[in-house]
């Protein structure tokens, strides 16, 4: 697996692949680091057979709809995100097969968007905004749902091994991965905090909008097309 940063937006992008038939799938691409991900595939001879999206994202462009057009790899996206284009909309539960022994399980962990969800791969997890090293995505726009995060991250998300290796979309702070068991135990958002409490403090967030808000999000919709 590769973990690719975007400083610009602070962004993970992930690259898994199937080592006997060097099948591919990336989690999450961003439009302004397509070279950089076409060069990783090309050196490590990856043919990439699917492009996954956590959710519809507020604050890049995705380089989704790009890559299928320059890779010939299909776009998989949640049911209930909302984007338009996609070859496969996946249901909580479904599993997406690359290669011949690798596959990604869905895990529909709503409540930052609507529609976003979670990818269990091995003894891993990426999460999207859901779920961030000591934190969590925000709940204040696009559907979003403190409650609803809430049950998806303590219902979906720390049911799973405390071993499972935590993997997110964003980091602000240089750490760059977790474990279940640690987040479940330390994330300063859940930890010791009730339902009702955890909304309280995500409604009193008032984090400033973000500035690419009106751009990203029609044209995630869209999987980056123009
Ligand atoms: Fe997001």
């Amino acid at each position: 697996m590769l973990q690719l940063f975007d400083p610009a937006s602070s962004t993970f992008s992930y690259i898994l692949w199937d080592e006997s038939t060097h099948d591919a799938l990336l989690i999450d691409g961003v439009a302004s680091q397509i070279e950089r991900d076409v060069a990783h595939l090309a050196r490590l001879g990856l043919s990439l057979t699917w492009v996954v999206e956590t959710h519809v994202h507020a604050d890049h462009v995705t380089s989704a709809a790009a890559l299928r057009e320059r890779t010939g790899a299909r776009i998989a996206v949640p049911a209930g995100c909302g984007c338009a284009g996609a070859d496969v909309k996946l249901e909580h539960g479904a599993m997406l097969r690359f290669g011949t022994y690798e596959s990604i399980a869905v895990l529909a962990t709503p409540g930052h968007t609507a529609g976003s969800a979670s990818y269990r791969w091995r003894d891993a997890v990426f999460t999207g905004d859901a779920l961030f090293v000591g934190g969590c995505g925000r709940t204040d726009f696009q559907d979003g749902d403190a409650g609803t995060l809430y049950d998806s991250v303590t219902q979906q998300l720390f049911t799973l091994p405390d071993a499972t290796l935590v993997f997110p979309a964003h980091d602000y702070n240089g750490q760059c991965a977790s474990t279940i068991g640690h987040e479940r135990r330390h994330n300063p958002r859940f930890a010791g905090k009730s339902r009702a409490e955890f909304i309280a403090l995500m409604n009193g967030l008032d984090l400033p909008r973000p500035k690419l808000l009106d751009v990203a999000v029609p044209a995630n919709r869209r999987l980056g097309q123009p």
